[in-house]
């Protein structure tokens, strides 16, 4: 391939990078917006870990939260009953399964040595390797059998449904609720992408109920609410949070690329 080629190929590389960030709709838990990404001041004075004043919106100290609060920080940690900087699980001094676990951060409490540590990652292996044994959990999550092979669970609906926690039976089907307009009102935040796995679809109430949260029904007080501080009210767009951030480090690659 001759250089230009190679650049023509790389940008539109790139475009096809942007949209699949822009049409993002799927979220991670820790992406919400951050204190200082905040330019209204309803948002700020809304959000429990950010402080406005001097017209900027600031993240409070872990040191200033209440220990009611400092779940909210997932910089924090609650040590001794009071809140503070978390480290990690070894470094807080936990001596009992209480303390290690308020630390809040999967810390793991090791009876033997009585100390609190930080989370392992298991091997357990892929849930196709699963020949003999229960075809129960990997490291994809939970496992199914599915034509007479051990898989990743997917949809409830695919399997034989006995003992799978996940799922819920309704009219004696299995069903897997992994999407908004499946929610009870009450539950309208989140749908999980997929059974296993960390990334949500926001959810929104809707005139008939539950759907997928929408930005541009938005509005400048409704924008970072009901999209559950993913997203901020940015001029006259409700606009999702670390987009920059995302952005930045997609075009920063480009420019390396294109550099070359
Ligand atoms: C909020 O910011 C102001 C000004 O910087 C400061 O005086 C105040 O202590 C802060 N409040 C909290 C809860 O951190
Ligand atoms: C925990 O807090 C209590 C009271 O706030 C204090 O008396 C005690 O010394 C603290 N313990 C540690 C290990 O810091
Ligand atoms: C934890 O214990 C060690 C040794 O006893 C001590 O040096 C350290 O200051 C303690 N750390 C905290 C956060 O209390």
């Amino acid at each position: 391939m001759g250089k230009s080629h190679l650049k023509i190929y790389i940008v539109l590389l790139i475009s096809h990078l942007c949209s699949i960030a822009i049409g993002q709709t799927f979220v991670k838990l820790q992406d919400t917006c951050a204190c200082e990404e905040l330019l209204e001041e309803n948002e700020c004075r809304a959000a429990t870990i950010c402080n406005y004043s001097h017209r900027e919106c600031k993240t409070i100290q872990c040191t200033h939260l209440s220990a009611k609060d400092c779940v909210y920080n997932s910089n924090c940690a609650l040590v001794n009953n009071t809140c503070a900087d978390f480290e990690s699980c070894a470094s807080h001094n936990a001596t009992t399964l209480d303390d290690c676990v308020n630390l809040f951060h999967n810390c793991y409490f090791d009876n033997n040595k009585m100390t609190c540590r930080d989370p392992q990652k298991i091997d357990l292996g892929r849930c196709s390797e699963t020949i003999n044994g229960r075809c129960l959990i990997a490291n994809e999550g939970l496992c199914a059998w599915k034509n007479g092979v051990c898989q990743e669970l997917t949809a409830c609906e695919d399997v034989d449904p006995t003992s799978l926690q996940s799922c819920e039976f309704e009219d004696d089907k299995c069903v897997s609720h992994l999407q908004c307009s499946q929610l009870e009102m009450a539950d309208c935040k989140f749908a999980k992408e997929k059974i296993n796995g960390d990334r949500y679809q926001l959810c929104m109430i809707g005139r008939k109920g539950c759907i997928n949260f929408d930005p541009t029904q938005q509005t400048k007080d409704t924008c970072w609410k009901n999209s559950n501080a993913f997203y901020h009210w940015v001029g006259k767009n409700c606009l999702r949070c670390s987009w920059a951030s995302i952005m930045k480090s997609v075009l920063f690659v480009a420019l390396l690329i294109l550099s070359i």
